[in-house]
């Protein structure tokens, strides 16, 4: 069975994505700005096929129509900006274009990284997958780098494998978790959980303390090379299948 491909009006479509109000989108093809195929679309009543490739088909003023419904970003989060919509100070959104903040529905971050952790981090405007990608009966593997402030004792490797550590506050211990020794304070953990500073929460459990946090890995996607922090990029279906990988 093929999917049924989602129809839209041009206006209640572009006044979805953040362009304006549907008179401003009436008005603005009236003025020859909204091209389909390279021909103007005068009358924004008009139904089309909302396609993933009408980015590459449909101008706005000149410019590629952005992604519509169902994006995944892959973003490397800096540090010190927050995973909220709601808090105070730089916010992971901020960074995104300014439109977006009227998209309905809303991006919003699959998962949180704190403000002093970077790295992966995905978004979408999809909650499906948002869900699917979140619950822990998926067991999506996320791999963090994490710089210690005190030498490890040896000891972490069996405790966080063993699916036995209880973290403070809780009374369901963790899933078996793989740490890899890189040097005496530096280590990488996969975790398949993604409980409230659980990576801090996990060495501090050890008498430890993580000074820089930084996540590499989310399932079969890594940080692409060259996208330097506060860089994204739009998944393709391929690499959003890789997530589940
Ligand atoms: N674990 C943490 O402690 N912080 C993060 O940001 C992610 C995982």
């Amino acid at each position: 069975m093929t999917a049924k491909i989602p129809t839209s009006r041009v206006d209640r479509l572009l006044s979805s994505m953040g362009y304006g109000s549907r008179a401003e989108m009436a008005r603005m093809a009236r003025a020859g700005g909204i091209t389909l195929d390279g021909v103007r679309l005068p009358n924004v009543t008009k139904r089309i096929p909302v396609t993933r490739d009408l980015p590459t088909r449909m101008k706005i003023a000149g410019e590629a129509l952005d992604p519509v419904a169902g994006m995944v970003l892959l973003l490397n989060k800096p540090l010190g900006m927050t995973c909220s919509h709601k808090e105070a100070g730089p916010l992971v959104y901020d960074i995104l274009p300014k439109r977006w903040k009227r998209r309905d529905p809303a991006i919003s971050t699959i998962g949180r990284l704190d403000k002093q952790t970077s790295g992966l981090l995905l978004l979408t405007d999809d909650g499906d997958l948002l869900h699917r990608v979140i619950s822990p009966r998926r067991h999506v593997r996320k791999v963090y780098h994490a710089t210690l402030a005190r030498p490890l004792r040896g000891t972490e490797a069996a405790l966080f494998a063993s699916g036995e550590l209880m973290l403070e506050g809780e009374d369901k211990p963790l899933a078996p978790a793989d740490l890899d020794v890189i040097s005496a304070t530096e280590a990488r953990l996969t975790v398949t959980e993604g409980r409230y500073h659980q990576v801090r929460r996990m060495f501090a459990a050890t008498g430890n303390h993580v000074e820089a946090l930084h996540r590499e890995r989310l399932g079969g996607l890594s940080l692409p090379d060259g996208l330097a922090p506060g860089q994204w990029t739009l998944l393709s279906e391929d690499e959003i299948a890789l997530i589940f990988q």
